[in-house]
């Protein structure tokens, strides 16, 4: 294949998606936190595409911005005819484009950047084939479009299962509906498909029977069924998660993470984990996640947008929000929030806390059920407290407001102005003391009772 030639992708994602039965559009609809049709267009992007179009029917304003991000554009198909008639909506933003176009699925994720590649070898093949269809063997054949090929994968007709006989719906290659074709075959051969069919729909495997009738052949790539069975309801948009999960876990351990019990982990698209780090049971993470090496996240934590540094101890049951930035060697215990706040290298929290809008030195420790009030039901303020710092337990920090480094705060404290180094800040009730009182209670109400 010559290594300059350019390729476009088309994807389309104008169905319905009824079988979702979802407000949000069938490809929003997020794996490992990131919508299906971004893992698509990832995919895609590694192979740096001149273009890629997507055609959407109904709820166009929901792609538009992830498509806008993956500087993609969006193309209307309205109504929806079939999926010749969809890939035909993107002929007019694909205008003097002449290089190949990739025809995929948004509710196919998963089909990899190495198939991509072999669906463009292959048309660019010697024996250059008008379309390149890729193959699959489901376990379960369904309704999918059937394929009569040759063993070497010239096709010799393509049916849809409303339109089979018998013998061809006993067929067990099927179409995956990705497809591979030169944008100069590409829009001739859509002008010429009808709908004269079970359907009335313009079928895209159409285009394979109208080459055939020019004398041009067509070929089939087969891939493994997982990476092409397309997403139609939510048993099986459970099922694609938990695929990728498997997989993601295997990646992890295989670079040197440990899982206590692996398939309890659940990792978001872009969590990053370094060796020698022990992921304890029932871990969840949200997306944005950097874990350095030797870090310990023990069981029922949930973690998300958090930066993590080497050798820190997370858990059990902690959460760390967005803007979560641990030092090396500081340590979150059970019942421990963070938002956006940073902990410093070697500091504590140990149990009970909520830090939010915090800058924590190194070294400081918080003491169980400190408080950052950093919000005034209006807007958010920011509590600073220094290095070496030791806040007693169950303190209100009220924001605005700073603690000196090595100050020490009285347990239940309610601080409301800032603290000086080294000083010692008590904000609280003083203590009295009433002698023998509790035993002349006790008496006088043993008394009033005995009398009743
Ligand atoms: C299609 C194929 C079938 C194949 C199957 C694989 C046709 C005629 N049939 O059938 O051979 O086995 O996919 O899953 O191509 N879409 C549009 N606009 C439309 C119709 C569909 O954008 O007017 C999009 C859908 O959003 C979806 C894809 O095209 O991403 C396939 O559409 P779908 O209705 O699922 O086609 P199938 O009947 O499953
Ligand atoms: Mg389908």
């Amino acid at each position: 294949m010559s290594r300059d030639r350019d390729f476009a992708a088309v994807i389309l994602a104008a169905g319905m998606g009824t079988r979702m039965k979802s407000a949000l559009h069938k490809v929003m609809h997020p794996i490992a936190g990131r919508p299906m049709l971004g893992h698509l267009l990832d995919s895609v992007d590694k192979l740096a595409p001149a273009q890629k179009v997507v055609v959407v029917g109904s709820g166009r304003e929901q792609v538009e911005p992830l498509v806008a991000d993956y500087r993609g554009s969006v193309v209307v198909q309205e109504p929806q005819l079939g999926t010749a008639h969809a890939v035909r909506q993107a002929e007019a933003v694909l205008q003097g484009f002449d290089g190949d176009v990739l025809i995929l699925y948004g509710d196919t994720p998963f089909v990899s950047a190495g198939t991509m590649t072999r669906m463009r070898e292959r048309l660019n093949a010697a024996d250059a084939p008008a379309v390149v269809v890729v193959a699959f063997r489901p376990a379960d054949p369904k309704q999918y479009g059937r394929i009569l090929a040759e063993p070497d994968g010239t096709i010799l007709k393509m049916v849809e299962y409303k339109d089979a006989t018998e013998a061809e719906r006993a067929l067990d290659l099927c179409n995956s509906g990705l497809m591979a074709v030169r944008a100069s075959d590409l829009w001739a051969l859509l002008a010429r498909v009808d709908n004269d069919n079970a359907s009335r729909e313009y079928y895209l495997p159409d285009i394979v029977m109208i080459a055939a009738a020019d004398g041009r052949r067509s070929a089939a790539i087969e891939v493994p069924a997982e990476e092409v069975e397309g997403i139609n309801n939510r048993a099986e948009l459970a099922r694609l998660e938990e695929d990728w999960q498997q997989r993601r876990r295997e990646m992890l351990m295989a670079e040197g993470v440990s899982l206590v019990a692996p398939e309890t982990v659940w990792f978001a698209h872009d969590t990053v984990v370094g060796r020698d780090t022990l992921i304890e049971p029932n871990v969840v993470f949200g997306p944005g996640v950097t874990i350095g090496e030797n870090v310990k996240v023990r069981a029922f934590s949930h973690i998300e947008g958090a930066t993590i540094a080497a050798g820190a101890e997370i858990g059990p049951f902690a959460r760390l929000r967005p803007g979560a930035e641990i030092g090396a060697k500081a340590k979150v215990g059970n019942f421990v929030e963070i938002k956006k706040a940073r902990l410093g290298e070697g500091a504590k929290a140990n149990h009970l806390a909520y830090l939010g809008d915090a800058e924590i030195g190194a070294g400081a420790n918080i003491g169980a059920g400190t408080i950052t009030c950093n919000y005034d039901g209006f807007f958010k303020y920011k509590t600073v407290i220094g290095e070496g710092a030791f806040i007693g337990s169950n303190s209100a920090l009220v924001a605005p407001v700073t603690i000196g480094a090595g100050a020490l705060v009285g347990a239940g404290s309610v601080i409301v102005r800032d603290v000086s180094a080294d000083a010692v800040a008590l904000a609280r009730g003083g203590q009295t003391e009433k002698p023998d009182a509790a035993a002349k209670f006790r008496e006088r109400m043993q008394a009033k009772k005995k009398a009743m």
